[in-house]
């Protein structure tokens, strides 16, 4: 998978040379180009912004910048009409169903937004070669898109096959079939006084996924009662109905 990240701090998705999403760029799954806006400027202070027209507080991204760079990673661009991810608190939230979405994707644009936003008149001449979504981390404010990415990036990119070592462990995982994940444990079976639930310990196969699935229902319930109701109630059991 392609993926161009633009953003006045290129400094801050250096990250993304870590852990398994940096390993999986050096074998070649992913290749990502990050993209400093303030190359596609051309005066001599680098200006990426501008007060709001309209009046109201803080500083909006300049159009010209985002076309230029935008522009520029559609020239090399694999494939036409690329994705183009704008970050954003007045996105759709980003789900684990997007990601499988976003995953199944050759090419990924992020455009890291700053300040109060990017001029429209860029979101909307974007439209016309990308495919664009505007998408938020969750409801609540950043400072800026490059959080968003590097969490997008991470969630996306684990998805595509080679990256995470065993796929196994993408199936049994929090949000993979609607609820979350289940307690685990490690050795040693007993630690302060606390004891592994002994099922884990029993060997019984049948025991412990049960066991498992009831807990993803006790933990679903009590911390996100949100995701319990969009469940079919008819695939559930009597047991899981009432955990
Ligand atoms: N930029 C600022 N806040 C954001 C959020 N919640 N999600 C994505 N991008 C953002």
């Amino acid at each position: 998978m392609r993926i161009d990240v633009v953003s006045i701090f290129p400094e801050y998705l250096a990250a993304l040379d870590l852990s398994l999403i940096g390993k999986a760029r050096r074998q070649g799954l992913l290749d990502i180009r990050i993209h400093d806006l303030r190359e596609a400027t051309t005066d001599r202070h680098r200006t990426v912004d501008d007060t709001p027209y309209g009046g109201g507080a803080g500083m909006v991204m300049k159009p010209e910048p985002w076309a230029q760079a935008l522009g520029a990673v559609l020239a090399a661009a694999p494939d036409p009409r690329p994705t183009l991810i704008v970050p954003s608190p007045a996105g759709a939230v980003f789900t684990q169903a997007m990601a499988h979405d976003l995953a199944e994707l050759d090419h990924l644009v992020f455009a890291c937004g700053r300040y109060e936003g990017i001029d429209e008149r860029a979101i909307d001449w974007a439209r016309e070669q990308f495919d664009v979504r505007a998408v938020s981390l969750g409801d609540y404010v950043l400072n800026g898109g490059e959080v968003a990415v590097l969490a997008m990036v991470e969630a996306v990119g684990r998805l595509i096959p080679g990256v995470v070592g065993n796929p196994e462990s993408l199936v049994e995982e929090s949000h993979s079939d609607g609820l979350l994940e289940y307690p685990v444990y490690t050795k040693p079976s007993s630690w302060r006084d606390r004891d592994v639930p002994e099922v884990l310990l029993s060997g019984d196969h049948a025991r412990i996924a049960q066991w498992r699935r009831l807990e993803q229902f006790r933990r679903t319930a009590e911390r996100r009662p949100d995701l319990l109701a969009l469940l079919d109630p008819a695939t559930l059991t009597s047991a899981e109905r009432t955990a």
